[in-house]
Formats: C-alpha cells, sequence, structure tokens
C-alpha cells in the first residue's frame, strides 16, 4: 500500500507537485476480537494502530503535517510530547532530511519511545515538568521562530490522522457501519480527527471517549493541574483539542468517561492474553471502558482504537505480566517447566 496522502489524495490538503514525506503509515488492520466481543455482547473490532511505521497513530498526523512543514520550507520540526508524537515526528524529521526537535516530561517517556527519538536523531530536551507545560512553551516558540509545530493543535495533523476513520469504513464494508469507535483521550486530537474523518464519509458512529482517572479533565470538566497515570501517553491534564473533542462527543451522541490504572492494567493484559494483539496501556484504556461501563444501548457493532504498540513500554509489561521461569538445562526439567503443573 502507498502512504496515506497517495491512497486519500483527494480527501486531503495535498496538491500535485507537493513534497511528500512518507514512510508508507497507514492501512493498519482492523481484527476482529472475538473474546471480547463475546464477553461485551456486540461485535468488537482493534483497529491497530501499533502497527504503523513507528508503532502509533501520530504517524498518519505526522507524514501531513512534516510534508506540510517541508512545502512551507521549514528546516525543523518541533513537539511537545509524552512520548509518540516525539518518536513519529524524529522519523519523518530524518526521512525529510530536516532537524527534529522533541520537548519531553523528564522520566515520564516510555523507553522505546525514547529509543526511537534519539535513534532517529532528534534533539530530545527534557523537562521536569508535564506535558502541558511542555506544550506551552513550544506553542511559544514556534510563534517567534521559523519553527513548524506538528503538535495536534497543528491543523494538518487532524488531517492525516482522519483516514483512520476511512480505513474503518472501508474494511467493513458499505452496509456494516460502525456503531460505536472507543478511543483513548489525551491531547484530544484523534478523536476530534476520527469524528471529522467520519462525518466526511456521512457517517456518525458514538464517539466513546476514555481518559485515566488520575488525568481525566473532560470527564471533570475542568483542568487538571498535575495529571498523574501508568498510561504516560495519556498523561495529559489540559487538551488543547478540548472543545472539538467535547463536541465530537455530544454531537454523535457519545460520552467521556474514566477508568482507573488497575483497569487499564486489566485491559492492557486481557487484550494481550485473549486476542493476542499487544498495545501500549493507553491504548488498553478504551478496552477498559467496554469492560467496564458495557455497550451504549443499541450499539452491535464497535471498533476500538490501539493507538500505540505494546513493544514502546517494555517496563510497564513487564511490570504487569508473569515471569520467566528458570530452568536447568536438561530434558527432564524442561519437560516439567513446559508441562509440569498444568491443570
Ligand atoms: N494513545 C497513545 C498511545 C498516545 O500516544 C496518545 C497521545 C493518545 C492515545 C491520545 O491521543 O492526544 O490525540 O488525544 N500521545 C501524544 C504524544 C500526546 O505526545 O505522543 P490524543
Amino acid at each position: 500500500m502507498p502512504g496515506l496522502i497517495e491512497r486519500y489524495w483527494d480527501r486531503l490538503p495535498f496538491a500535485e507537485g507537493d513534497p511528500i514525506i512518507t514512510l508508507n503509515e497507514g492501512s493498519t488492520p482492523l481484527i476482529h476480537a472475538p473474546v471480547l466481543s463475546d464477553r461485551v455482547g456486540a461485535e468488537v473490532w482493534l483497529k491497530y494502530e501499533g502497527l504503523n511505521p513507528t508503532g502509533s497513530f501520530k504517524d498518519r498526523g505526522m507524514t501531513a503535517a512534516v510534508s506540510g512543514a517541508v512545502r512551507e520550507g521549514a528546516e525543523a520540526v518541533l513537539c511537545a510530547s509524552t512520548g509518540n508524537t516525539a518518536a513519529s515526528l524524529a522519523a519523518y524529521a530524518a526521512r525529510a532530511g530536516i532537524r527534529g526537535a522533541v520537548l519531553v516530561p523528564e522520566g515520564k517517556i516510555a523507553t522505546g519511545k525514547l529509543a526511537q527519538a534519539l535513534m532517529h536523531g532528534a534533539r530530545v530536551i527534557a523537562i521536569h515538568a508535564n506535558f502541558d507545560v511542555a506544550l506551552d512553551i513550544v506553542r511559544e516558540l514556534s510563534e517567534h521562530e521559523p519553527i513548524a509545530l506538528v503538535n495536534s493543535v497543528n491543523p494538518l495533523r487532524l488531517e492525516g490522522q482522519k483516514t483512520a476513520a476511512f480505513e474503518i469504513d472501508e474494511d467493513l464494508g458499505p452496509d456494516r457501519p460502525l456503531d460505536a469507535l472507543c478511543i483513548p483521550v489525551g491531547n484530544a486530537g484523534n478523536i476530534s480527527a476520527y469524528w471529522k474523518g467520519f462525518q466526511e464519509i456521512g457517517q456518525a458512529p458514538k464517539m466513546l471517549g476514555f481518559q485515566a482517572e488520575g488525568a481525566a479533565p473532560l470527564v471533570l470538566g475542568h483542568p487538571v493541574e498535575n495529571p498523574d497515570t501508568i498510561a504516560s501517553a495519556i498523561r495529559i491534564g489540559k487538551p488543547a483539542r478540548w472543545e472539538e473533542a467535547m463536541a465530537a462527543m455530544t454531537n454523535s451522541l457519545g460520552m467521556v468517561r474514566a477508568v482507573s490504572d488497575a483497569e487499564i492494567l486489566d485491559a492492557y493484559r486481557f487484550v494481550a492474553a485473549k486476542e493476542g494483539v499487544f498495545c501500549e496501556p493507553a491504548s488498553a484504556a478504551p478496552i477498559a471502558g467496554l469492560l467496564k461501563y458495557g455497550v451504549p444501548e443499541g450499539v452491535q457493532r464497535i471498533a476500538c482504537v490501539l493507538t500505540g504498540h505494546g513493544l514502546k513500554d517494555p517496563q510497564t509489561a513487564l511490570g504487569a505480566s508473569g515471569s520467566v521461569i528458570p530452568c536447568k538445562p536438561d530434558l527432564a526439567s524442561v519437560r516439567e517447566a513446559v508441562l509440569g503443573g498444568a491443570s
């Protein structure tokens, strides 16, 4: 498959001859989830965005934002990030041959994301403050310097990310539209992008947004000063796309709900162990929400957006899963380790 700008050329703000920076992102699988479907009594699908080139949905927005930045003649791109935007920016900046710089909350970025940003050669700058503070700083910096800001406040990010809605529709087929979309909400760009995409194809699935309890400004109705959650990707207290996200949920007759870290971890293990799909903790929030709150009335077909790959955050995975079994290097011991105690 080509990258998504080429795939959805007619629905994106790019013209012939524009520079296109792509890593063949998009075209991610929509995977049926039989165990989850059974559990909640509906037809549940997983939009596995972890299979994008840098392992998250950010690549959809980044191909558009970095292509736009290059078209404008930018020599550098900048973002604040909880990790995935940083990894994606770094890869697309490398691909474009321009400088990438990312501002991250110190010590709060999953290991894989940090490794990606550094390997792709971005300047990774850590501040002792949360994402919201970092975003305020890069917004101000980009106003005064010739640097393109590629956070989801950049409209091209939403343009790129809306294409996931088109893909879900194409995969399900014309007679099987989605009734609801379950999605984690952090800075609130992605839910706004999906809603835009669905509206453009004349659909209106209920947008069900999920936040972590310790970082749930949209649920509380006010910003959270010190957001905290194990799902570091959505550790955000003051979402930039607050109004759009609320409008998406209101207009689609959806809702926004909170799930606890314990519920997120249960869902994270559940989807890995029962469906064979490994996502990062933030991506498990919508699964946790579905398991906790059940399926809204009248909803039959649901997609959960698994926004990032599980390999992004190996530390949380190792802390949340079983341990390795030490074993002597002989047949009997290995047999016992493999088969023993099996009930
Ligand atoms: N899931 C993952 C894995 C994310 O990385 C993010 C956001 C979200 C969900 C929430 O999406 O912000 O559009 O509501 N990560 C950003 C980052 C903030 O910097 O990587 P949103």
